[in-house]
């Protein structure tokens, strides 16, 4: 009875030092100013790219945009032009047309270039991605390597070449997106979530590599989100990975792209949106950096618990893909 009673003390205890630590962590939380600032975001003519360079522009950043299509990026630079002048400032915007899964040297002139005009970059924000969902076997050679060259290689070279400016500010913070789908390896998703993942354990190991040059790293976890590229993908995503993914809901571009930003600017290194975002990577932060006391014990506490509710969302998972299976098993019985 009495050892019972000093493990309710000790819980209670923990609970209370839990508590504290969330309150101090959260009314001493700083926030990084990006006013008068270069922030250069990849894949900035569409969707969360877009949203982050608006959002961006709107807090008095000047604003370099890359992508391929140069009419996109006109567009895109005409509306964060309107931005700022909705919101009344004297930033400015320019735009790169490169292609970031191609030749690297391209990459290294572009941000020589956007520096030169702009002045050495504060902000990276790695936007530039694609997700072509397929069935294992029906994924050309082509589409998988298009993934990890633009996912993976294009956000590795271009970090790689602005990281060198900012050891030598002394100052920087680097953004990765990867998706809820590079935590959890989905129907669909062999080729993308590797892709994903592999951008995960690159932040992981740059964060440790750049904090002593006062640089932070940030990895975005969108879940699926109402953009130009979540449509296209739409169009053959099988229905197995459409049913999977619709369980976390559909978030807006300029949610994600706000959640995004706060969480970069405050020096967190995961950040995501919803309830399934903030359980999957609750769960999944095993050894990842631990930037905030309020994460950290959310980590601590919840791990546990959110690993069994896990076990119903898995299991519910399999059930959809093998009622599909069935289906597809008796309309072939059928024809
Ligand atoms: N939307 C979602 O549901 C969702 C969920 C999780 C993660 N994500 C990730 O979030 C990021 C943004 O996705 P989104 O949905 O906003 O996509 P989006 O609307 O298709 O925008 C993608 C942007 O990347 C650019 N881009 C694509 N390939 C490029 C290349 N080879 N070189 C340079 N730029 C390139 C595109 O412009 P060009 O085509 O003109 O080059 C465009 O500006 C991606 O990394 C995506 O994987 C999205």
């Amino acid at each position: 009875m009495m050892e019972l009673c000093c493990l309710i003390d000790c819980g209670l205890v923990c609970l209370g030092l839990g508590a504290l630590c969330f309150l101090t962590s959260y009314l001493t939380r700083k926030t990084k100013e990006i006013r008068g600032k270069h922030v250069l975001v990849t894949g900035g003519s569409s969707g969360i790219g877009l949203s982050v360079a608006q959002q961006a522009a709107a807090k008095g950043a000047n604003v370099t945009l890359v992508a391929r299509n140069v009419k996109r990026l006109e567009e895109a630079q005409m509306a964060v032009e309107k931005t700022i002048h909705k919101v009344g400032g004297a930033n400015k915007v320019q735009y790169y047309s490169v292609d970031l899964g191609g030749d690297v040297n391209a990459i290294g002139e572009m941000v020589k270039e956007a520096e030169k005009s702009f002045g050495p970059i504060y902000m990276l924000v790695n936007c530039a991605g694609l997700s072509i969902p397929l069935k294992f076997e029906d994924i050309s050679p082509a589409q998988v390597k298009t993934q990890m060259d633009v996912n993976f290689f294009g956000s590795f070279f271009v970090s790689q070449e602005v990281v060198k400016s900012m050891k030598q500010q002394n100052e920087g913070i680097i953004v990765f997106i990867s998706s809820l789908g590079g935590l959890l390896g989905l129907y669909g998703f062999t080729a993308y979530s590797a892709s994903k993942a592999a951008v995960i354990k690159m932040a992981e190991a740059l964060h440790m590599e750049v904090k002593p040059y006062n640089i932070s790293v940030t990895v975005s976890f969108p879940p699926d989100t109402d953009t130009p590229g979540f449509v296209e993908e739409n169009k053959i995503k099988p229905v197995e990975t459409k049913l999977i993914s619709e369980a976390a809901g559909l978030f807006s571009a300029d949610d994600v792209a706000k959640k995004l930003l706060a969480d970069a600017l405050s020096g967190e290194f995961m950040s995501t949106s919803g309830i399934d975002g903030f359980m999957l990577t609750t769960m999944c932060a095993g050894m990842s950096p631990i930037t905030s006391i309020t994460s950290f014990f959310s980590q601590v506490f919840l791990m546990g618990p959110f690993r069994v509710i896990s076990a119903f969302y898995l299991w519910q998972f399999n059930s959809i893909v093998k009622k599909e299976y069935q289906k597809r098993v008796s309309s072939k019985k059928s024809e």
